[in-house]
């Protein structure tokens, strides 16, 4: 199964993404620094922000996990 390419100028994909915020990524920003996407150019960071927000939605508050950036 492929995965739909986010962020061309980091080659991150969704599959990517959504591991990440399954680890614990609760931003765009903690995606960005997990996974450098959306860290060049900026185009694709609307459509991180979507990914981001419909995980959020769609997952309950207490099966996020807080991730620790020290
Ligand atoms: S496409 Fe993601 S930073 Fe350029």
């Amino acid at each position: 199964m492929t995965s739909r390419l986010v962020c061309l100028c980091n080659l991150v994909d969704e599959k990517e993404i959504l591991s990440a915020l399954k680890k614990g990524a609760n931003s765009t920003s903690d995606i960005q620094r997990l996974t450098r996407a959306g860290t060049s150019c900026g185009k694709c960071l609307p459509v991180i922000d979507e990914i981001v927000n419909v995980y959020k939605k769609e997952k309950p508050k207490d099966q996020q996990t807080e991730l620790d950036f020290g």
